[in-house]
């Protein structure tokens, strides 16, 4: 039976929520990654050092000491000072910078994204070498968002030179193309955004478990993500963006973006890059990668996949709390040992 061992793997974008959707998800993360980069987009949003700490303290209860899981910290983007930075800096490993109303709980967001108002907290993030990871959106027609958004990123990669800058769960292929061009442009891709497009979420029945924020594009911009993932090439990272809600909140009228895929990621990731003969690019594009963009220390954790029939639950439960994974129900063709 073919199987691969992974050194470390990271998710390096990820939900995990709070209180008994924290308890039901982290275990699901925590058993198979090593670490993860944890989104800070909670009511409120995590944006004092305190906050920081005490989430940080409520995901390591929520997990089994022994999973040997970091969570690594992120602080909710506003125009911090150098002091401030200078005082939270060990305590997280990225700032996330959200548009103001572009996603889930993104209301306290960046009104306008210019970089001569953003340049102090910019300069001292590049100085303290902390990573800006940016959702990139516009508020204009959905299909068109993360296109019309890369001239913000172009201008953020100019002005910021020292600045690290990750492009959150990339989607299309204009993304792929700017990431190639300038150094300081790195990328996370989820695993939904390698399989789906717009037409596996609203093209037959609507599929309220598919949709997503940014939502899933064409069959071009799917291959062009897919092709650089599978490439192994340094500047992409696996970030799963998986991102629970309850069931009743996604299967409704107005219907929650998220995809949630944690349980399941790395097994069908390892049936992506296999069937496409790249299995040995897959340490890269869930590991290496990451360790070395973010300089993470690395850990002595590591996973075997299988290649091997996996017949994934409807869904994950605890408490009357219920939430449906990508390919509930359904076979997918490897699993962890
Ligand atoms: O689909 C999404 N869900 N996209 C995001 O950017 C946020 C996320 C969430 O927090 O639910
Ligand atoms: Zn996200």
């Amino acid at each position: 039976m073919k199987s691969i061992e992974i050194n470390s793997p990271y998710d390096m974008h990820l939900h995990l929520r709070d209180n008994d959707m924290l308890k039901l998800v982290a275990p699901l993360s925590s058993k198979s990654f090593s670490g993860a980069i944890v989104m800070p987009n909670l009511v409120p949003p995590v944006d004092t050092k305190e906050a920081v700490i005490s989430y940080k303290n409520r995901i390591l209860d929520a997990i089994e000491a022994d999973d040997n899981f970091t969570p690594f910290m992120t602080l909710f983007f506003k125009p911090y000072t150098k002091e401030f930075l200078e005082d939270i800096k060990d305590e997280i490993t990225a700032i996330k910078l959200y548009p103001a109303g572009i996603t889930t709980n993104s209301e306290g967001g960046v009104e306008s994204i210019d970089t001569v108002a953003l340049a102090p907290t910019l300069n001292a993030m590049a100085e303290l070498n902390i990573p800006l990871c940016v959702h990139g959106e516009t508020n204009g027609f959905v299909m068109d968002r993360e296109k019309e958004f890369m001239s913000v990123y172009e201008a953020l990669a100019i002005a910021f030179p020292k600045l690290k800058i990750i492009m959150e769960h990339i989607t299309t292929k204009d993304a792929v193309e700017l990431l190639k061009k300038y150094d300081n442009l790195y990328a996370t891709i989820t695993l939904h955004h390698l399989l789906i497009t717009l037409d596996d979420v609203a093209g037959g029945m609507l599929q309220p478990h598919l949709f997503c924020k940014p939502i899933a594009k064409t069959p071009i911009d799917r291959d062009a993500l897919l092709e650089i993932a599978l490439s192994g090439n340094p500047k992409v990272m696996f970030g799963s963006d998986s991102a629970p809600h309850p069931q009743e909140a996604k299967e409704s009228c107005g219907c929650a973006a998220g995809v949630f895929t944690a349980p399941i990621a790395l097994q069908v990731l390892a049936q992506i890059f296999d069937e496409n003969g790249k299995l040995d690019n897959l340490e890269a594009f869930v590991s290496t990668n990451a360790s070395k963009i973010y300089n993470l220390k690395p850990s002595s954790k590591s996973i075997t996949l299988i290649q091997k029939e996996f017949l994934v639950p409807t869904a994950y439960e605890n408490n009357g709390l219920k939430v449906i994974p990508m390919f509930s129900g359904q076979i997918i063709k490897w699993s962890t040992e």
